[in-house]
């Protein structure tokens, strides 16, 4: 069922929907370089830590790294319930590798390192993506450098990319996770938005939903970016609760009060 605002303004979608295609994923320029280190270390062979604040696009830029990499070397597997225990969460990497989960954590472990020295005799590289990384249990933790181990610690068969939060950084340097910590090549932290990059992000979703005019006037821009703080996820939210509100007032442009309007209700309703 179309809403009211998207038949107002004669889009062809919601056009802040979270449901967007890999291939209509937008990076700002000030994220490519960021997505060519990540690709650079995984075929490097690397491990690595990314993270950012809530919302800032972290699971996004996921989406866009497994379009770039080669398709041929590289076997990505994407988990994101990381409040599994140790024994669930290798569970969980085997059917996400397609073996059948075995009853030991010894098992899934041995069943877990032939399968990836399988792959790495067929020349493929398995990337392990972990995504809400900051909410592993410590259990996990301790046990994930063991992942890393390969023929006597010598051969990097799998890279590990943890994502999450800011808190994973300082997680990651506690002494009890020297271990991991030694084996993971880089940190990558993803930042906010420019407020030029938000509104460039704007023009880009509406014309994704068919719209090449300037809805928004620069003025409502300008607040939607600092509402917002730089994070995609909140520009979203409000973009559309904007939307919505200038279509109740039967306008076609979105000026700066709507903004301030729908900026000021959210904080209310916000908890
Ligand atoms: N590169 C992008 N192109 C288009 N839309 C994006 C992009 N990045 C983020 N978004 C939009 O912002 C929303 C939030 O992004 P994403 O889920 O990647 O954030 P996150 O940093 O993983 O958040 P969290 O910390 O909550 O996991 C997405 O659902 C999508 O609608
Ligand atoms: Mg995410």
């Amino acid at each position: 069922m179309t809403s009211a605002y998207v038949t107002h303004f004669g889009f062809d979608g919601a056009p802040f929907s979270k449901e967007i295609a890999d291939d209509k994923l937008w990076l700002p320029p000030s994220k490519e370089g960021l997505v060519d280190e990540v690709c650079d270390a995984l075929k490097d062979r690397e491990s690595l830590v990314l993270t950012g604040d809530p919302g800032v696009g972290k699971t996004c830029v996921l989406r866009v790294i497994r379009q770039r990499l080669p398709q041929a070397g590289f076997r990505l597997t994407y988990c994101h319930n990381a409040t599994l225990g140790r024994r669930d969460f290798y569970r969980q990497l085997c059917l996400a590798l397609g073996l059948s989960p075995s009853a030991t954590a010894a098992a899934v472990f041995w069943a877990v390192s032939t399968h990836v020295e399988e792959l790495g005799r067929e020349r493929v590289h398995p990337v392990f993506l972990l995504d809400e990384a900051h909410l592993l249990h410590q259990d996990v933790l301790d046990h994930l450098h063991i992942l890393l181990n390969y023929q006597w610690d010598s051969k990097a068969l799998l890279s590990l990319v943890l994502v999450g939060l800011q808190e994973l950084d300082a997680r990651i340097d506690m002494r009890r996770n020297r271990s991991l910590a030694s084996r993971l090549a880089r940190k990558v932290s993803i930042g906010k938005l420019s407020p030029d990059d938000t509104a460039q992000y704007v023009r880009r979703r509406l014309a994704l939903v068919g719209c090449e005019k300037d809805v928004f006037t620069s003025d409502a821009l300008a607040m939607l970016h600092e509402a917002a703080d730089g994070a995609h996820r909140d520009i979203d939210k409000l973009a559309t609760l904007a939307l919505r509100e200038a279509a109740r007032r039967k306008k076609k442009l979105v000026e700066r009060d709507v903004v301030a309007r729908v900026t000021a209700s959210d904080d209310v309703e916000s908890p």
